[in-house]
């Protein structure tokens, strides 16, 4: 493992490393990828409430309404947190949440992941479908709307990450370079790729 990765791991000890950001910000691939390259375990709290539930997302908002899924989605977050050290990507409303908010600023970091609104439509049509949320007669115009209620909280992360549209490595090592520097880990001159 490259230096820097080996140094991220130790320095978090038990803590977590939490992606949040909007739908299709890249929160779960980027969120692997970072896990993998500190060799801590990976959870997508939306995976975690799909199985504790053996229904899907749509299939939990349809039957139970978006209430039920909030109480389970800040029940598994909170399970997740105590159970580190692990990377952690949360659904896209779950950092709204303050009880959620606190919890993560008790037991690890926060890391948005922005991207614009073009990028985001580009990645969720392709799974359309998949999130209630957008189930509407415009989603772009719902996308925005989001965005417009949700960035302001999503500020408030420890870390904010540009999504990249270049390649998932380019934002896994942009990442990692910043989750490094927010621990005060500091390369030495000569060692940008932390090798
Ligand atoms: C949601 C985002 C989804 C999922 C649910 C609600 C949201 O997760 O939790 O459909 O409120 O933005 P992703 O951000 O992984 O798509």
């Amino acid at each position: 493992m490259p230096n820097r990765n080996q140094k991220i791991h130790d320095a978090l000890g038990d803590r977590c490393l939490v992606f949040v950001g909007m739908m299709g910000s890249g929160k779960t691939a980027i969120g692997r990828l970072v896990a993998a390259a500190i060799g801590i375990p990976f959870y997508d709290s939306d995976q975690e409430i799909v199985t504790a539930a053996n229904m899907d997302i749509p299939e939990i908002f349809e039957r139970h309404g978006e209430g039920y899924f909030r109480a389970g989605e800040e029940r598994v977050i909170q399970r997740l947190l105590s159970e580190g050290p692990s990377v952690i990507s949360l659904g896209g409303g779950a950092f709204l949440s303050e009880a959620t908010r606190a919890a993560i600023e008790d037991r690890g970091m926060s890391i948005w992941l922005k991207a614009d609104l073009d990028l985001l439509m580009s990645r969720v049509m392709r799974r359309p479908g998949t999130r209630p949320l957008l189930k509407t007669a415009d989603p772009r115009a719902t996308m925005a709307a989001l965005m417009e209620t949700r960035e302001p909280v999503y500020g408030k992360a420890d870390i904010h990450v540009p999504s990249s549209s270049i390649s998932k490595n380019h934002t896994r090592d942009a990442a990692l370079a910043a989750i490094a520097e927010q621990l005060g880990i500091v390369e030495p001159d000569g060692d940008e790729d932390g090798q």
